[in-house]
């Protein structure tokens, strides 16, 4: 069991307020991915549940016990860092054995662990090198391996992978995935990385200023994110926005024209009249003449993708991306006109930035 509870976590530094008021319950095996900008808290998030640094108010429970007075080593937490942090004299073969021997760990069993962990991530052959002599990949495996370890039944990860280049980072990523499926251990994975958080997450929390703006599955959190910043944050390229009105009767309405709104699932009947509609590129339709619900636009360029393309367009003054077959990207006009789909379309109260 290593079920982790935060309830109001607040943190200053001084004047400075970092994280406003956390709650999250992460069960038992979750592959948690707290996402978002450079300077949000997330790292200060991950070193309040490591107890590396303490929480001005609020409390973490592990397993329904309040650990929020006690020390980093009495958590029965594992850290791995961006910096990999390895001993530079020591060899890889104790790097992992260094934290048991002073935790008095006999001789055999630290033995049998440095065995099954080199195993287990493919680094029995690199076990006497030193990390200056280890690739940044390779110094990075060790570092979760000195994570794994400590059997400890939770692993924290702050952007574990952003030291690598883009392809051993697709590669790892899929490795520490299939690791968590084989460990089952409870994960808190700290990223700025969309990409990452849509992989591999179980659940993602999406970080905004010291605040979680939302705490759902990824499909989910693509699909219906809860607010502006997170649908912005979310997804590449970013959502397309349009901002606007709800006259009433079911419509959308920006500068001249109206679209039909009626469709859309609103989680309670909107007060708010000005709106931001947002729709992602794939649920954007090229179609010819002028379909009802659509907006006339200007292609501006295209983007060949190799799979597929992106078409963007100016349609009165805002620039919208479609996602384009590649046999549409070379025979679609100048002028067109673009639909919406909007059972896809998400609707925000422009005042509040919160989902409708
Ligand atoms: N020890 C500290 N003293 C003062 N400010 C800090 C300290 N640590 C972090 N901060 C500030 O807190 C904010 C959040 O930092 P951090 O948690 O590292 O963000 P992230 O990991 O999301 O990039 C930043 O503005 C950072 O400058
Ligand atoms: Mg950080």
């Amino acid at each position: 069991m290593s079920s982790i509870s935060l309830r109001q976590i607040k943190k200053s530094f001084a004047s400075l307020t970092i994280l406003q008021s956390v709650d999250m319950e992460i069960e038992t095996g979750e592959f948690i991915v707290i996402l978002g900008p450079s300077g949000c808290g997330k790292s200060t998030l991950l070193n309040v549940i490591a107890g590396l640094d303490d929480c001005d108010a609020g409390k973490i429970v592990i397993d329904g016990k309040d650990v929020s007075g006690l020390e980093p080593s009495q958590r029965g937490l594992a850290m791995v860092f961006q910096s990999y942090a390895l001993f530079p004299a020591m060899t890889v073969r104790r790097n992992l054995s260094f934290g048991m021997e002073i935790a008095g760990t006999p001789k055999q069993t630290i033995a049998e662990k440095v065995a099954w962990v080199a195993k287990l991530l493919q680094i029995e052959a690199l076990l006497d090198r030193k990390p200056s002599q280890l690739s940044g990949g390779q110094r990075q495996r060790v570092a979760i391996g000195r994570a794994l370890v400590r059997s400890s039944s939770i692993c924290l990860f702050d952007e574990p992978l952003s030291n690598l280049d883009a392809k051993l980072r697709a590669e790892t990523r899929v490795e520490l995935k299939q690791l968590h499926e084989t460990l089952r251990s409870t994960m808190i994975y700290v990223t700025h990385d969309q990409i990452e958080a849509m992989t591999m997450a179980d659940r993602v929390a999406v970080m905004h200023k010291g605040k979680v703006e939302q705490f759902a599955h990824p499909q989910l959190v693509y699909e219906k994110p809860a607010s502006l910043f997170v649908a912005g944050f979310v997804g590449s390229p970013a959502m397309n926005f349009l901002e606007g009105r709800l006259d009433g009767n079911g419509n959308f309405v920006t500068g001249q024209i109206a679209i039909d709104v009626s469709l859309y699932e609103f989680s309670e009947p909107p007060q708010d009249s000005e709106v931001v509609l947002g729709v992602r590129c794939e649920d954007i339709a090229v179609v010819e003449g002028t379909a009802p619900n659509s907006v006339p636009a200007n292609l501006a360029f295209t983007e060949l993708l190799g799979a597929d393309a992106l078409g963007w367009f100016d349609s009165f003054g805002q620039r919208l991306s479609a996602r384009l077959s590649i046999q549409t990207a070379r025979t679609v006009g100048k002028n067109v006109a673009l639909s919406f789909n909007i059972s896809k379309a998400s609707i925000f109260s422009k005042e509040s930035g919160l989902r409708l």
